[in-house]
């Protein structure tokens, strides 16, 4: 009998989640039933939407219950299979959740070459969040050469693929980050054409000075300041593609001041804005395959960077989650679990 080590949720966090909304516990594992697997998580992938799977509220996805493990993405090693698509020893990419070890259906696991790139790409640049920025800009912001685009969250495993993206199709790529640091990251490693600060005072003299042409592709991905800061620069036919909301995933109120609601439908009338929602799993059964074999081969060949937050041990994982909602983790938040 395997037991596993595993993270529950407790309660449902009001605000910043707190150690004593959730529970460490170890139990034991069912044996492997027919097309399933015993796995041994070595990397577990920490996201943002994960704050909402914590809440009851509506959703694209069902709410962790309480007492539930968390989900989460893994990469993990075949420990016992019982379906010969994965073989004792295989890393595969799966789903086991904040945990040491998992039992999983075959069927969705993709097994993995640890020999072609580092495995932990599975889960941010060559996996989800990557895909997330392909699937956003491909289908909705479409840039154009000569366009200007602005990602803010830029150092992230999406925003950094969003700029990277911006800057193959001829666009000016302009990201928005917190802190010095970061900041500079931006342009000398990702290669953004301008960076700026979210945080600094002078924020939206920044931003003007940085798109002295307007913006054409705004990627959402935090809202709040930044999107109010970014509305009025938006140029005719621009495009929104609305992607995440981090920086309201902890609120518990509405934001202070005047209902701002008519001034953004306002906006959008009289720029002929096209702004959408999208979740990346709407394009991922006609578009992962493509991606993976495009940005693999750029990834593998230095033409996309990537940079990866990882940090050591499973007893780390509630606080490494919060700083991922308070801009902590510099690149993909990722736990090293084992291995
Ligand atoms: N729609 C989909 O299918 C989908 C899929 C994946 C991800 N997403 C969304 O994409 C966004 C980025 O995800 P990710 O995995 O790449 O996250 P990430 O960038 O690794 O981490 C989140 C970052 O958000 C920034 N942030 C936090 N509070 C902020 C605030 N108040 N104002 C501005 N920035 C703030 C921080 O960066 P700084 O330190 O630079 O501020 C933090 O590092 C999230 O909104 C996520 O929910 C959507």
């Amino acid at each position: 009998m395997t037991t596993t080590t595993r993270i529950v949720l407790a309660e449902r966090p009001v605000g910043e989640p707190k150690d004593s909304d959730f529970r460490v516990e170890t139990v034991d594992l069912p044996e492997p039933g027919p097309g399933e697997a015993l796995l041994e998580t070595l990397y577990l992938s920490l996201d943002p939407y994960m704050r909402g799977r914590m809440s009851a509220a509506k959703s694209y996805a069902k709410p962790v219950e309480i007492g539930q493990a968390m989900v989460g993405a893994t990469v993990s090693r075949v420990l016992e299979s019982t379906d010969d698509t994965v073989a004792v020893g295989d890393v595969v990419l799966g789903y086991g959740g904040w945990q040491t070890h998992s039992v999983e259906s075959t069927s969705y696991l993709r097994v993995l070459n640890p020999d072609a790139l580092p495995v932990t790409t599975a889960l941010g640049v060559l996996g989800m969040p990557g895909f997330t920025a392909y699937a956003g800009m491909h289908n909705i912001g479409q840039p154009k050469a000569g366009e200007t685009v602005v990602v803010a969250a830029a150092t992230g495993p999406v925003g950094s693929m969003v700029g990277q993206l911006a800057r193959l199709a001829g666009a000016r790529a302009v990201g928005i980050a917190g802190g010095a640091a970061k900041v500079a990251m931006l342009t000398d490693e990702f290669g953004f054409d301008a960076a700026i600060d979210h945080r600094a005072d002078d924020f939206a003299e920044q931003l003007a000075a940085a798109t002295p042409d307007g913006i054409d592709v705004y990627f959402e991905n935090v809202g709040g300041k930044v999107f109010d800061t970014v509305l009025p620069r938006m140029n005719l036919y621009g495009r929104i593609p609305v992607c995440g909301l981090v920086s309201g995933y902890n609120a518990t109120a509405l934001p202070d001041g005047p209902d701002r609601m008519g001034m953004l439908m306002g906006r959008i009338l009289t720029s002929s804005l096209l702004v959408r929602g999208f979740i990346q799993s709407e394009f991922a059964p006609t578009q992962m395959a493509t991606f993976l074999s495009d940005i693999g081969t750029a990834v593998a060949n230095g033409s996309i960077r990537y940079r990866e937050d990882i940090v050591d041990g499973f007893d780390q994982t509630i606080d490494a989650f919060r700083g991922l909602l308070t801009g902590r983790n510099v690149g993909k938040l990722i736990v090293r679990v084992a291995g």
